[in-house]
């Protein structure tokens, strides 16, 4: 609101402006009909006025010069109130770009738990449509109510000088309308709150059926979707429909309420006129007053509806500004310079949140420049151990630390700075190739970005891209296939020159002579870093310095190949499908537990 100041001080002014045009404009009506069409003759001043600015007073005269200040005054007005649209449509797009810039912001820095529990769709939703209500409530909100008050307060005291009865009169109306206002707005809200959860949920629909498209089509589940579509489509349109209605019913009870004070002020206002108590060209300004009272006051009781349909809005974006961001480091937190990168776990535990324990009592070191094989069976906690290290999530017992120091005190984007990960799914963004492998250091020169792509067995491939480096690579990355995604997310990796390397399953999705180019590509990158590979092939397992074999959360055995084969009957059994991947990843304790709770 603050950089709006001056914007906001300048509409406050076109508004009074506006107001005293509009209180202006009706006399020169009046006096033509009392002055120029009737036989009143005019009060000594204005008549005094004409006579300064050289101009007769005669009847025709007079309706001409009344006729062309009454033309003047009037489009002076509509000019006015151009300027304020203009202005107000700028403000308004300002405040909304401004509260978007900011809520995006506060949504990068979402820790993941929290993007876990908001789908994408209904993020989009509040950040695209919801931040709209900013403008509609300070523009077509707050500012039409301020001045449709300042309005009447100023007709208010003008009739109050004219006939005070009247002046009352029309003000009848004000009461009952506050309360059907207030009335309707607690009718309103659950209406207006279900109506915008359904916008939400719809566009999550929307926006996870365009994101499984693949998988929509794999099982020509389309009818399925369709239904599932049709029926939020449906739930929506209803919500609005109820909202539509409760709309009318409100405006019927406005129109109802304004119809009868005009039609009071006409009948007192007329009997006024009969016993020669005010001038007909009274009766007259007076309409002209109620219809400028009553006009913005409808105006503002029609777009009620759409009020409540804005705060609903802004409830749902303060909701997305309440959830709490990452702590970024407190104050004095370290920045993670030169780091040599010995990791080490204490006792680590953790539970995504549903008491589970994911990870249980995880203690081991890792010297600097080691590399560490996590091996074990799907669901054993590979993937969340290397998560906990750059932080998506925080151990919930237990210490980590790098180089002695905690990680919590290093400076959350400092410490991630240091880490390299690549994904077990690698993510393309879109953008240019180059774009791509530059995400892993911005300011990287064209010939750094080419190195890293020959360091990941990448340069090959790009270079028979049509357009090479400077292809478009475009959302999700179709044109990719998996293993050529792969090897660029390991350029990136080489790009960013972390002390400390993740690699999780890299090459789980490939075959042998892929694998062998990605491999490759891999020895070299962890050459000097401190390396975890979260890895299914023995090719990949067979180069640690040290393997952690982990099942359901623990680190049950560690040591290098050989010596498991030896101690650990679960490497064992891992070790035979890590020479043949194609075998299924074993997942033995999940069938007993499958079986046990369909047994209970
Ligand atoms: N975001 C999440 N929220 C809740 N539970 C999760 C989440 N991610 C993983 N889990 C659970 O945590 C456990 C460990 O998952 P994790 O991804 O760490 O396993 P993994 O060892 O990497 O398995 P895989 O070899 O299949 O990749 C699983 O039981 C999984 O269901
Ligand atoms: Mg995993």
């Amino acid at each position: 609101m603050r950089p709006y100041r001056r914007l906001l001080a300048a509409l406050a002014a076109l508004s009074t402006a506006e107001i005293v045009l509009r209180i202006a404009a009706p006399f020169a009506m009046a006096l033509v009909v009392d002055h120029a069409l009737g036989t009143t003759p005019l009060a000594g001043w204005v008549a005094r006025g004409f006579g300064a600015l050289g101009l007769s007073t005669e009847r025709g005269d007079l309706l001409v010069a009344l006729g062309l200040a009454g033309f003047g005054l009037q489009l002076l007005h509509e000019l006015v109130v151009m300027w304020h649209g203009r202005l107000g449509v700028r403000v308004g797009q300002g405040m909304i770009r401004d509260v978007r810039e900011q809520l995006f912001a506060h949504m990068q820095a979402w820790s993941l738990r929290h993007h876990g529990a908001m789908p994408a769709g209904d993020a989009v939703q509040r950040l695209e449509a919801d931040t709209r209500c900013v403008d509609q409530i300070v523009m077509r909100g707050v500012f039409p109510v301020v001045f449709s008050f300042l309005t009447l307060a100023f007709m208010f005291a003008v009739l109050v000088t004219i006939d005070v009865t009247l002046a009352f009169v029309s003000l009848a109306v004000v009461p009952p309308m506050y309360i059907w206002l207030r009335y309707y707005t607690r009718r309103m809200r659950p209406h207006a709150d279900h109506a915008r959860s359904t916008d939400s949920r719809l566009s999550t629909r929307l926006f996870e059926a365009m994101t499984a498209i693949r998988l929509i089509k794999s099982h020509a589940r389309e009818a399925h979707e369709q239904e599932r579509f049709s029926d939020l489509a449906g739930d929506n349109a209803r919500a609005w429909i109820g909202v539509g209605h409760q709309g009318t019913v409100f405006s019927i009870g406005t129109a109802a309420l304004t119809i009868a004070g005009s039609t009071l002020v006409l009948l007192l206002g007329g009997r006024a006129v009969l016993t020669g108590g005010i001038s007909l060209g009274t009766l007259l300004l007076v309409l002209a007053y109620l219809g400028y009272v009553y006009g913005p006051l409808s105006a503002i009781a029609n777009t009620t509806g759409t009020m409540q349909q804005a705060l609903a809005s802004a409830r749902r974006v303060r909701a997305a500004f309440d959830i709490v961001a990452e702590t970024h480091g407190a104050e004095g937190a370290l920045a993670a310079d030169a780091m040599r990168g010995e990791v080490r776990f204490d006792g680590v535990s953790f539970s995504y949140g549903d008491g589970h324990r994911v990870l249980d009592e995880v203690s081991f070191s890792a010297r600097p420049g080691e590399m560490i094989a996590l091996v074990g069976p799907s669901g054993a906690g590979k993937t969340t151990l290397a998560s906990l290290l750059v932080r998506f999530y925080d151990a919930t017992e237990g210490r980590i630390t790098i180089d002695g120091v905690h990680i919590e005190q290093f400076q959350l984007r400092s410490l991630r700075q240091k880490i390299a990960l690549v994904l077990q799914d690698s993510i393309v963004a879109s953008g240019t190739v180059a774009d791509n492998i530059r995400y892993g250091r911005l300011d990287a020169t064209d010939l750094q970005v080419e190195d890293a792509a020959r360091a990941a067995n990448a340069h090959d491939f790009i270079k028979h891209l049509p357009q090479g480096y400077e292809t478009e690579l475009g959302e999700g990355a179709t044109r990719l296939s998996g293993g050529q995604r792969q090897r660029l997310s390991i350029a990136r990796a080489f790009l960013k020159d972390a002390p400390i390397l993740i690699l999780d399953e890299p090459t789980s999705a490939l075959d042998t002579i892929a694998e062998l180019q990605v491999v490759d590509a891999i020895k070299r990158l962890w050459a000097g870093r401190t390396t975890f590979v979260v890895a299914h092939r023995l090719s990949t397992v067979r180069h640690a310095d040290r393997i952690l074999v982990m099942d359901r959360g623990r680190i049950v055995a560690q040591g290098t190949h050989e010596a498991l084969l030896e101690t650990s009957p679960l490497y064992r059994q891992l070790a035979l499908q890590l020479v043949d991947p194609h075998l299924p990843q074993p997942t033995a304790h999940r069938v007993e537990g499958f079986l046990d709770r369909r047994g209970a």
